[in-house]
């Protein structure tokens, strides 16, 4: 089997082309140099040529405030970009596994998303990845959609890392209390998508790892595991303004595994542990 991996410089495609290698199935990763995902006739040629059984698509536009300023250019890339990969898929017959987010649902209420409850997005880049999402389904048979959230990885600037960044500068932090989602490790992420593209149990999947908190739960936790002395302060999101506004409810359900004969992701907890581990053997902790 021969799988392409879109975004394959990014946090999560690092990791996943590196599970596929581990699995014994050859990646053929791609980022921007090889081809702009906005260039159809470019898209076209590089999937035709390198002719996968499968694509993991997770190359995006992923600077959620900055699209709020360039919202043409943020939904050129997630939804037209996108369409022109699903697009490219269907002509050589290719599955097609699309990394899509918490953020195309509104963020009300306190319990967990199921994957065909109603889509509104409350941000720019959530837009986008809706239309992506829609750019798909319109698109192609055989597709995945997975929608994750929180996600950290040692190839990316995440959350962990900035509190570990000010974890060491600071005595205490203030870190929003009243968002609520699950952190999610890019190794058991990558593991998800390697185990599903491997079937034909198509359609839209949450996976995050197990256990819901909020951030300053989050943070807590990581001052606690890299045994820093810092402080998580919790406060309101309305003492912490962003440009692009945060859903508070990131619960995702993840019934449809269960459903459909995949194991849950590990607690966030042992995730975290398991990435500061990685983190310490890479030099970087
Ligand atoms: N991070 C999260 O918390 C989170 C949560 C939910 C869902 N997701 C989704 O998970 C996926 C992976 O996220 P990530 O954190 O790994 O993101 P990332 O580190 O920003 O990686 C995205 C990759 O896509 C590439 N890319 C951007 N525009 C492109 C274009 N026009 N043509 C081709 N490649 C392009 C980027 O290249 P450049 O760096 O050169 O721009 C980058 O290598 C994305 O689909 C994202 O929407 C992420």
């Amino acid at each position: 089997m021969k799988v392409m991996v879109t975004g394959a410089r990014g946090q999560l495609g690092q990791d996943v082309v590196k599970e596929l290698t581990r699995l014994g199935i050859t990646p053929l990763p791609v980022d921007v140099e090889d081809f702009d995902l906005t260039d159809p006739q470019a898209v076209e040629r590089a999937v035709a040529e390198a002719a996968p059984d499968a694509i993991i698509h997770c190359a995006a536009y992923t600077a959620v405030d900055k699209a709020e300023t360039e919202p043409a250019r943020c939904c050129e890339i997630n939804g037209g970009g996108t369409l022109n990969l699903a697009r490219a898929a269907q002509k050589i017959k290719a599955k097609l596994c699309y990394i899509s987010t918490d953020y195309v649902f509104s963020g009300e209420g306190e319990t967990p998303f199921e994957p065909d409850d109603p889509k509104r997005p409350q941000n720019v880049y959530g837009l986008s990845k809706l239309q992506g999402e829609e750019a798909v389904q319109g698109t192609l048979t055989r597709f995945f959609i997975v929608r994750t959230a929180w996600v950290f990885g040692l190839n990316g600037a995440n959350f962990v890392r900035t509190m570990l960044r000010l974890g060491q500068e600071r005595h205490s932090v203030r870190v929003v209390c009243d968002q609520i989602g699950s952190p999610t490790y890019t190794v058991d992420l990558a593991a998800f998508f390697c185990q599903l593209i491997q079937t034909d149990r198509y359609g839209a999947y949450h996976a995050t790892n197990e256990g819901f908190c909020a951030w300053s739960d989050f943070a807590a936790e990581i001052f606690r595991q890299a045994k820093l002395s810092c402080r998580a302060e919790p406060i309101p999101s309305s003492e912490y303004p962003t440009p692009a506004k945060r859903p508070k409810n990131s619960r995702l359900s993840k019934d449809c595994l269960d459903q459909n004969g995949f194991p849950r992701l590990p607690a966030w907890q042992d995730a975290l542990a398991r990435y500061l581990a990685e983190m310490r053997q890479a030099g970087q902790l």
